[in-house]
């Protein structure tokens, strides 16, 4: 395992490196880069997400199928696949996280199959996970953990959750100015304001955990969006984070799970590359000016103004509110679950590629995790690449 100059943090019954991989869908994070992430004494997130394509007996199954039973069934059986061979990776070290978005119709399935198939702990995005306690009050001993972006969202998660007798076991804190995929933030124009910057946050977090009577620790905070040196992780982890949260940086490593071609898309990407839009999930994303992305923004406009609502298109009915089959003009006009799949399968024309804002931390070159964390934990540069 790797050591770290850094403090390492307690999660339930572990302690675990300050650096997080993030869960990453569709398929970008599976078993792969969770279980090496684990390996390494970290916590690795498997995002839930439409698994299946991950799984050819089932995708032959399911793949030209719109029997949303069948589809969803096998959706299950891949995540129970994925978290038995991540924990058998991680061999007991680490973490093995399952990332569920509040957004889909099959967030309650979801999370009930991570918890029945050994899943560590649970990350929930995209969302307030009010529920959550509920859901999970059989498997008490699976650590909670909402992705929320300001301190106004964090005070009204923790105040509903007391009335369950339950807290959360840490809390990511998502930027939206800098975060890849799903935005925790009204608008497009909102992902700048003030109020999601990780001071403010962080502030206020521990201000409201002295407000109610807890110790800093009981509620670890880590800090996720552009996260891409030792030197930010230094100064995070001064401000008061308990560790931080990576996602784009993970999806290009070595054991990162998607297509090459997806890991090249992210890897040539520039910081004028990244743009800010509106998904169908009704949420700003950040993803690569790819060509498909371009031609969709040039229309949006003229097809939000025909948004109707329509069948939907794969038949699995993924999100619970969709704008393209709702026909909600406020929301993308595109079928994300769609655009993703191209994606994962490195189609560089019609695929969505979400990316983080920023430069990563090796440039255009891909690296093991074992380096990546290395590198954010200690700031030790990795050899040079064979030419
Ligand atoms: C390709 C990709 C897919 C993502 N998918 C999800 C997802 O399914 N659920 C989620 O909560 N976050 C998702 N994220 C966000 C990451 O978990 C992480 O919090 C974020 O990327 C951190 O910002 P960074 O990319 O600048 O490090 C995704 C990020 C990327 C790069
Ligand atoms: S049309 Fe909407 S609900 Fe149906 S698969 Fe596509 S994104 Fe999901």
């Amino acid at each position: 395992m790797l050591l770290t100059v850094l403090n390492k943090f307690q999660l339930r019954d572990k302690l675990l490196l300050p650096i997080v991989q993030g869960g990453m869908g569709v398929g970008v994070s599976a078993h792969r880069l969770a279980g090496s992430v684990a390996r390494e004494g970290a916590m690795g997130t498997i995002a839930s997400v439409d698994l299946r394509r991950h799984h050819p007996d089932l995708m032959e199954r399911t793949g030209r199928s719109k029997d949303q039973g069948l589809i969803e069934a096998a959706n299950l059986t891949a995540l129970d696949r994925e978290i038995g061979k991540a924990r058998e990776l991680a061999g007991g070290k680490g973490m093995i996280a399952v990332n569920v978005m509040r957004a889909v119709s099959q967030y309650a399935d979801l999370i009930r199959q991570s918890c029945a198939s050994g899943a560590d702990a649970l990350v929930v995005g995209a969302g307030l996970p009010l529920d959550l306690p509920e859901l999970t009050s059989e498997h008490p001993n699976v650590a909670l953990i909402p992705v929320l972006s300001d301190a106004r969202g964090i005070a009204l998660l923790i105040k509903k959750w007391m009335r369950r007798n339950r807290l959360p076991d840490a809390i990511v804190i998502e930027n939206p100015r800098f975060a890849a995929g799903h935005l925790g933030a009204p608008s497009t124009e909102a992902v700048k304001d003030p109020r999601f910057g990780f001071a403010t946050v962080l502030e206020g977090a521990h201000a409201l955990l002295r407000e109610l009577g807890l110790e800093r620790e009981r509620i670890p905070l880590i800090a996720a969006g552009g996260v891409h040196s030792h030197e930010q992780v230094k100064d995070l982890i001064g401000m008061g984070a308990s560790a931080v949260q990576l996602g784009t940086p993970f999806a290009v490593s070595t054991e990162g799970d998607a297509h090459q071609t997806f890991k090249d898309v992210l890897l040539e990407a520039g910081e004028q590359d990244t743009v800010t839009f509106m998904s169908a999930a009704g949420l700003p994303a950040r993803a690569v000016r790819t060509p498909w992305l371009m031609r969709y923004l040039d229309k949006e406009t003229k097809l939000q103004s025909k948004a109707r609502p329509k069948p939907c298109t794969v038949g699995i009915e993924c999100l619970q509110q969709c704008g393209w089959r709702d026909g909600d003009a406020r929301a993308g006009q595109f079928c994300i679950d769609t655009q993703l799949a191209f994606a994962l399968e490195g189609d560089r024309k019609r695929g969505l590629f979400f990316r983080g804002s920023e430069a990563l931390p090796f440039g255009a070159a891909m690296r093991p995790v074992r380096e990546l964390i290395d590198y954010m934990l200690n700031g030790t540069q990795p050899p040079p690449l064979a030419a």
